[in-house]
C-alpha cells in the first residue's frame, strides 16, 4: 500500500491559522511586511520561501517545519505495533479517515475507535484476529468520523461512548479523566476539544509502545481546525497530548501516525 498522504499541505495549515488568529491576507501582509497577494498564495499552498518565513511568526508557526512541509521534505517514520492494534483507512468523498481497534493480546477483548467511512474492514478484522470488541470509543461525532455506526452495532450490539460535551442519541458518556480497563490493559479519556465541542483522545498503555487515539485533535504535522476553539484546541493538543513521552505514537483521525517526538519537531503548530 502507498504511504498515507499528510492530511494537510502547507497552505492548508497557513489558512487554518490564519482563521484561529483571525487575520486576513491585508491584516496577515501587514504584520508580517509582505504583500497581500503573497499570503493569498502561501495560503493556496504556492508560497515562495521568504513569504513562508515572514508569516510564520505572526501566526505562532515553526518557520523551519513550515518550509520542510511545503517542500514535501519530511514524513513521519513508520509506527509498528506487533498484536494488539490495528488501523484502518477508509475513503470518504475526496478524503480518507481512519478507525482504530486496539485490544488486549492475551484475552482478545477489544476496543473500536470510530467507524471509519465504512465499518466493514474493522469487522473483517475482529473476525481475522478472532477478537471479543466490547465498545466503541468515539473521539467526536463528525460524520465521517461515525458514518457507519450502524453496521458495527448490527454485528455486536455493544456500547457507544462520547464525551458528555458531545453527545448522539443512545451514547454513554464520560468526563475527563474516565478510565476504561481492557484486560490488561488501561485507557484515560483526555478532553481534547476544540476542533469539536467533545473532542476525546484515549490514552492507553499496555501495548508495545505507549498510544494515544487523537481523532482529529492532532495530525501529522498539523492540526484539526479549531472550528469551536483555535486557542482551546492548540493549547489542549500542547498541554495534554504533547507533554507525554516523545515515543508516544499519536493515531490521528486523517493521516499517517506520528509520535509525541516527531510533531515537537515537525509540526509547525507546535514546533516554534
Ligand atoms: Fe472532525
Amino acid at each position: 500500500m502507498l504511504p498515507l498522504p499528510l492530511e494537510d499541505n502547507a497552505g492548508d495549515v497557513i489558512a487554518k491559522a490564519m482563521r484561529g488568529a483571525n487575520l486576513g491576507d491585508t491584516a496577515l501582509g501587514r504584520l508580517a511586511g509582505v504583500d497581500p497577494e503573497a499570503v493569498q498564495a502561501a495560503r493556496k499552498n504556492q508560497g515562495d520561501e521568504a513569504t513562508l518565513r515572514a508569516i510564520a511568526a505572526p501566526l505562532r508557526l515553526g518557520a523551519e517545519a513550515l518550509v520542510a512541509l511545503a517542500r514535501g521534505a519530511w514524513y513521519p517514520a513508520p509506527v509498528r505495533f506487533p498484536d494488539g492494534f490495528a488501523m484502518l483507512t477508509t475513503a470518504f468523498d475526496d478524503m480518507t479517515v481512519n478507525a482504530y481497534l486496539v485490544w488486549d493480546p492475551a484475552t482478545r477483548r477489544a476496543f473500536a475507535f470510530d467507524t471509519g467511512a465504512s465499518a466493514a474492514p474493522l469487522l473483517a478484522t475482529i473476525r481475522e484476529r478472532a477478537l471479543q470488541l466490547e465498545a466503541v470509543l468515539l473521539t467526536h461525532t463528525h460524520r465521517d468520523h461515525i458514518a457507519d455506526l450502524v453496521s458495527i452495532l448490527r454485528a455486536h450490539p455493544v456500547p457507544v461512548w462520547t464525551s458528555e460535551r458531545e453527545t448522539i442519541a443512545g451514547a454513554r458518556t464520560f468526563a475527563e479523566g474516565q478510565v476504561f480497563e481492557l484486560g490488561a490493559l488501561r485507557l484515560r479519556a483526555l478532553s481534547t476539544w476544540g476542533h469539536s465541542r467533545g473532542g476525546a483522545s484515549y490514552v492507553v498503555e499496555g501495548l508495545a509502545h505507549p498510544l494515544v487515539i487523537v481523532g482529529d485533535s492532532l495530525f501529522a504535522s498539523s492540526m484539526g481546525g479549531g472550528m469551536e476553539s483555535y486557542e482551546d484546541a492548540w493549547s489542549n493538543n500542547l498541554e495534554k497530548i504533547l507533554r507525554l513521552p516523545p515515543a508516544t505514537v499519536l493515531a490521528c483521525g486523517h493521516g499517517p501516525l506520528t509520535t509525541v517526538g516527531e510533531e515537537l519537531a515537525h509540526n509547525p503548530f507546535f514546533s516554534s
